[in-house]
């Protein structure tokens, strides 16, 4: 048998649509692009990949959660930078009209289109990402908010609500996951690049000088996090900033090397002051943090982690999906592919799977009861139409790491058939000793 891993997009774009992952949004209106919607197994797995940074960030005793709201006072996004400076170059081709970024489709250091690779092309101009909308019902410039680009802001500006009533002392940091929106110019490859996406960020808060020491510490925390979701060892990377952000001092980017090449899920950044110094001086509010123990006060760096959720999900999908071939039996032109995704247990959307090999009214009952007990702990589901070999392999595509069998012998012998998904061996076990046996499986899979 061999062994063969994602090479095209397509391939994860159609699984993902088959099996109720992902898809289009507005899809029976022809779709909106670079829009998605995560299906019953996608909204799952998702929800899984956010607890495992919301735990990894919020069970620490130095940082804390927040979830602040997306539209913010305008004032916040002149204080960041976003309204000057928040824009990508833009120009049009010439020859077939396509709009895109000029920054990214240099070409021996002329500006090509990526369409007809013309470099007959406008004046780059610079396009603000942020969406604009009015709030209550008079759409003057007086009432412009904006969605927001990141949740950072959301933080810089509870930064004081938070230290005061957690009482956290400095080094201290605070977690958020939420929706942000940009507007970008050239959205693409399914869920890396779109309009509409969520982030995970934390900010921790420093006290200046020991902001280099955290840097490091956070790329190794980070690193270490990577390791536990399970990603292959050589499709990950970190990568440090040739050039950094006007405000960072440093900067280095997580890349898993998807399909079409290595790229960004997650940005490690040192902050500086320049945040909580902007809003300081934009809102008058003094940010200073006061350092009882010595008597000294400042303005706090930050250290950032911010990961796209959706781009880190998309990631652990590339990599866990894998197709096994085995070699074409005699007188056949190609072999069996097995197509599994090979989640971790506590990513699979559907961790146990309960098969009865007929519809007979006993099996069923039985099928359905073990269902709805293991579903107190776990996600579990039942499946009873199609063949048994159809019924694995679906199991197998959506991941799910055990399935159970219940047969005709189960009757007299109290007993069912657990398959395991990667080494495909199966073994009998007595129904009062499941829950156990599987607990036992998941934890060593
Ligand atoms: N507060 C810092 C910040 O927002 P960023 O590098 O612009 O930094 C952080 O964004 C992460 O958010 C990226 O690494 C990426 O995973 C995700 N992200 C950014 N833009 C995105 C987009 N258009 N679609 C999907 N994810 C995006």
């Amino acid at each position: 048998m061999t062994v063969k891993y994602l090479e095209d997009l397509s391939t994860l774009v159609s699984l993902c649509k088959r099996r109720g992952f992902i898809f289009q949004s507005s899809e029976i209106y022809g779709g909106l692009n670079s829009c998605w919607d995560y299906g019953p197994l996608g909204a799952n797995f998702k929800f899984k990949v956010k607890m495992s940074w919301w735990k990894a960030m919020t069970r620490r005793q130095d940082i804390v959660g927040l979830d602040a709201s997306i539209l913010m006072h305008p004032t916040v996004w002149k204080a960041s930078g976003h309204i000057d400076g928040f824009s990508d170059p833009m120009v049009d081709c010439k020859k077939c009209r396509n709009r895109f970024r000029a920054d990214t489709e240099l070409v021996n250091g002329k500006v090509t289109c990526p369409k007809c690779q013309s470099t007959d092309v406008t004046e780059a101009r610079n396009f603000n990402l942020m969406f604009k909308t009015f709030m209550g019902p008079v759409e003057d410039s007086s009432a412009v908010v904006y969605l927001r680009p990141e949740t950072a802001q959301g933080i810089f500006v509870n930064f004081e609500n938070v230290a005061t009533s957690m009482r956290k002392k400095i080094p201290f940091g605070i977690a958020q996951i939420g929706k942000s929106f940009r507007n970008e110019i050239t959205p693409g490859n399914f869920t890396f690049r779109t309009r509409e996406f969520e982030q995970m960020e934390m900010q921790y808060f420093v006290k200046p000088g020991t902001d280099v020491e955290w840097f490091e510490k956070w790329k190794n925390e980070r690193r270490a996090f990577f390791t536990r979701l399970g990603f292959k060892e050589d499709k990950l990377r970190f990568k440090p900033h040739d050039k950094l952000a006007h405000y960072a001092r440093a900067a280095v980017d997580v890349e898993y090397q998807f399909p079409f090449g290595w790229n960004e899920i997650e940005g490690i950044h040192n902050r500086s002051d320049f945040d909580l110094t902007q809003h300081q001086q934009f809102s008058g509010k003094k940010l200073e943090y006061f350092d009882e123990a010595n008597k000294e006060k400042y303005i706090p760096y930050v250290i950032e982690t911010a990961v796209g959720c959706d781009r880190l999900a998309l990631a652990m999908l590339c990599d866990v999906y894998r197709e096994e071939v085995s070699p074409p039996a005699e007188g056949e032109a190609s072999g069996d592919v097995r197509v599994v995704m090979g989640f971790k247990p506590e990513f699979a959307p559907v961790q146990i799977a309960f098969l009865p090999l007929s519809k007979k009214p006993p099996l069923q009952e039985i099928g359905n009861k073990l269902r709805d007990d293991f579903a107190l702990d776990m996600d579990a589901d039942y499946d009873e139409t199609g063949s048994i070999g159809k019924r694995y392999r679906r199991q197998d595509e959506i991941g799910t790491p055990l399935c159970v069998t219940i047969d005709f012998e189960t009757l007299e012998d109290k007993k069912v058939t657990v398959r395991h998904r990667d080494k495909m061996s199966q073994d009998r076990v007595a129904i009062d000793q499941l829950k156990n046996y599987v607990q036992d499986k998941l934890r060593d899979f």
